[in-house]
């Protein structure tokens, strides 16, 4: 199996209750590693740029809304086949359904508010990873 790179965001649901350690910590077990790390305020210029692939939908403007609500910290996570891993500990978008064991089974507290972010696929990854880290930042 191929290492590769995921984005992952900790969103602020999660820093606002001091959860950036205990996340970070299950995605290292997961066997995750964080290549790169900054905890930023994203702007909502940022927010609406990042989600731009769901700007038709009708909870856009909450979840920009939400994602400015407080610090979030972006990372770049590296792995065997690390989209997949980084989703299978994330758990399902809706935490109602998130797994044992999993991320949002353990910290979300709503589908808005539920904790990480995580890319889709091996292609959002890098558009994701370049939208908010230049290489030079990324460090194995
Ligand atoms: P994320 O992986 O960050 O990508 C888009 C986000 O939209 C998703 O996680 C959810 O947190 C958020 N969201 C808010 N409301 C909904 C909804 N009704 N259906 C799907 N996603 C939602």
């Amino acid at each position: 199996m191929a290492v590769t790179r995921t984005f992952s965001i900790i969103k602020p649901d999660a820093t606002r209750r001091n959860l950036t350690g205990a996340v970070t910590k299950m995605l290292e077990e997961a066997g995750l590693r964080v290549v790169a790390s900054k905890r930023i305020q994203m702007t909502k210029e940022q927010a609406e740029g990042f989600y731009a692939v769901h700007k038709e939908r009708p909870f856009f403007g909450e979840l920009v809304d939400f994602m400015i609500s407080g610090p979030v910290v972006v990372q770049v996570l590296e792995g065997e086949d690390a989209v997949k891993r980084n989703r299978d500990v994330m758990g399902a978008t809706n935490p109602a359904d998130a797994a044992e064991g999993t991320i949002r089974k353990a910290f979300a507290e709503s589908i808005e508010a539920n904790s990480v972010h995580g890319s889709d696929s091996d292609e959002n990854a890098k558009i994701e990873i370049a939208f908010f880290f230049d290489e030079s930042e990324i460090v194995g």
